[in-house]
C-alpha cells in the first residue's frame, strides 16, 4: 500500500505528540529528560494555523509526522518523528520532501534543523549542510548540531 502525505484533523493532534514522545524515546533518554521535552514534542491545535504539519500514512496508520515554521526566507524544521518500528524505510525522507515542497512554494531559500544528535546523519545523507551549534529549547546548557539544507528552485 501506498504511503499518503497529507494533513492532520485537529483531532489526530494528542495522537501525535504521543508519537513524537515514543519517537525521541528511541534515543535512550532517561524519563526526567524526556519529561522536560515533552511540551517541545506536543502539538497545540494553533498549530495547525500558525505552521505546516502533514503526516505519513499507509494502510490507515499513521508512520510519522512533519511540522515546519516559515519567517520569509527561513523555513524552521520544527519536528520530524518516525515512529519507532518504522524507521529507516524512508517515511522521515518523504516527509522531509514534503517539507522542501511546501518551503520552495511559500518562498523559503532553507530549511534550518536544529537536530537531535542521533538523527543528525539522517539528515547529512539527505542532502543537509552542518551550520553550527544551537541551544536546546527544552534542556538548558544542552547544544545540538544545526544543519542547513538549500531549496533549489
Ligand atoms: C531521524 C528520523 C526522522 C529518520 O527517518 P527515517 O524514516 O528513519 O529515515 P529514512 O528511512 O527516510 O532514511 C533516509 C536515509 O537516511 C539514512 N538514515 C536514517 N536514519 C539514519 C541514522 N540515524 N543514521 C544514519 N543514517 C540514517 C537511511 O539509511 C536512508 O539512507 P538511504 O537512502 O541511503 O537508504 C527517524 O529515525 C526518527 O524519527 N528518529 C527518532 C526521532 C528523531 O530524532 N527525530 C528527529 C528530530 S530532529
Amino acid at each position: 500500500m501506498a504511503l499518503i502525505i497529507r494533513s492532520p484533523d485537529i483531532d489526530e493532534l494528542p495522537g501525535l505528540s504521543d508519537l513524537c514522545f515514543r519517537s525521541k524515546a528511541v534515543w535512550g533518554y532517561d524519563e526526567k529528560f524526556m519529561e522536560a521535552c515533552r511540551r517541545e514534542l506536543s502539538f497545540a491545535p494553533q498549530d495547525l494555523e500558525q505552521t505546516h504539519v502533514a503526516v505519513a500514512e499507509e494502510d490507515g496508520r499513521i508512520l510519522g509526522v512533519v511540522q515546519i515554521r516559515i519567517s520569509a526566507a527561513e523555513a524552521e524544521l520544527l519536528k520530524l518523528f518516525i515512529e519507532p518500528e518504522v524507521v529507516r524505510k524512508g517515511t522521515g525522507r518523504a516527509l522531509f520532501a514534503w517539507a522542501t515542497d511546501v518551503s520552495r512554494r511559500t518562498g523559503a531559500s532553507r530549511i534550518v534543523v536544529e537536530a537531535d544528535p542521533g538523527a543528525a546523519p539522517f539528515y547529512r545523507k539527505i542532502g543537509a549542510r552542518d551550520a553550527g551549534q544551537a541551544p536546546s529549547g527544552s534542556i538548558p546548557g544542552r547544544m545540538l548540531p544545526r544543519l542547513v539544507f538549500d531549496v533549489l528552485r
